[in-house]
């Protein structure tokens, strides 16, 4: 079976094709804005602009045309309401056209099921942390739950926030790295738990107030060793609460060295427990729409095309996953 997916529910527009498991196709264009965040109304324009060439990028990576496709899977949620209705458009309208069945998956489940196609995570807690989640999800009685979550903004976010006030372009997250590599003195920063839950808003107004009166770079190491011991507290926290055995880290900010490595430690500390990070696949891509369409159209078939609209506050735990047994 041949599912062609497409991802559009922030700056990336993607398109991948997966045949029986095998990821055949993987083709994408990021939206960059010149200044400042993500303005929603141009990453949408760059959506429906760069639609054809990754479409053709992708089949052009496969042996494949349109009318070979199986089954089309776009994002349905969650996501930026004017980002969302472009994949959902491209994706009905090659579905009318070709003939070809239809399934809306959720963003965050589909981040899950790429993550277990590309590691040999089978059952994992996951840490799904990028610029506009922060989430801990685990399967549990019929559906992923979320366990724990951000109370306020996702890490992704803090992360771009804090570089902004840094004069960093966004997205400031891989250079907020860097400089935290040269910082050594830990500064005293919010540290905020609640059970599962975590918030990084008061992290964020803290940095940004000591800017001027403290070295950056030892701030940015100081806010990178609050912002993920705070993620990772969490993160063991549900491991201990579903008896799981493996952690998969995955979204944009999983590319990140040194939350990897706390992840590797924890995972290490608690006896023979295993960490993931799909590495390849972190980041928005349309091979993991690919994967969680092919395994809903398997398990429960297409949906109805006129029924299908996009749901940009589509929650995890609201999503069926008709494909997992318990
Ligand atoms: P989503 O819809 O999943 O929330 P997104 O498009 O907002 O997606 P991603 O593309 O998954 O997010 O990730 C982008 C985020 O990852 C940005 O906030 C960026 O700063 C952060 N990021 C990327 N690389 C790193 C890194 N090395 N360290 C920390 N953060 C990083
Ligand atoms: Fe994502």
């Amino acid at each position: 079976m041949i599912t062609l997916g497409i991802e559009s529910t922030a700056h990336t527009f993607g398109i991948g094709i997966i045949e029986d498991g095998t990821i055949q196709a993987n083709s994408k264009d990021q939206y960059t804005p010149e200044e400042g965040g993500i303005h929603p109304s141009e990453a949408s324009e760059h959506h429906y602009r760069k639609a054809d060439t990754v479409l053709d990028q992708a089949l052009a990576q496969t042996d494949h045309d349109i009318e070979d496709i199986d089954c089309i899977a776009f994002s349905r949620g969650p996501g930026l309401p004017q980002c969302l209705q472009i994949g959902g458009t491209v994706a009905r309208s090659l579905a009318a056209q070709h003939d070809i069945p239809i399934v809306g998956v959720n963003h965050c489940v589909a981040h899950i099921e790429i993550g277990k196609l590309t590691t040999d995570a089978t059952d994992p807690v996951t840490l799904y942390v990028s610029g506009g989640n922060a989430q801990i999800i685990a399967y549990s009685g019929g559906r992923y739950r979320v366990f724990g979550e951000t109370l306020d903004i996702a890490i992704g976010n803090a992360l771009d926030k804090f570089a902004r006030a840094l004069d960093i372009p966004h997205p400031g997250g891989p250079e907020i790295e860097q400089r935290a590599r040269q910082g050594e003195t830990l500064i005293d920063l919010p540290y905020v738990v609640k059970g599962m839950d975590f918030s990084f808003s008061g992290l964020v107004t803290e940095a940004q107030s000591k800017i001027d009166d403290v070295d950056t770079d030892d701030l940015c190491f100081s806010f990178q060793e609050y912002a993920f011991a705070m993620l990772i507290e969490a993160a063991e926290r549900a491991m201990a609460h579903t008896g799981k055995d493996e952690l998969l880290v995955t979204g944009g900010v999983a590319a990140n060295n040194r939350l990897q490595e706390m992840a590797a430690t924890m995972a290490e500390e608690r006896d023979g427990q295993r960490f993931k990070v799909p590495h390849a696949y972190c980041m928005d891509n349309g091979a993991m729409i690919a994967q969680a369409g092919a395994r809903q159209y398997r398990a429960a078939g297409g949906e109805e095309l006129s029924a299908l609209g996009t749901d940009p506050n589509w929650r995890t735990d609201q999503t069926e996953v008709p494909w997992i047994d318990d």
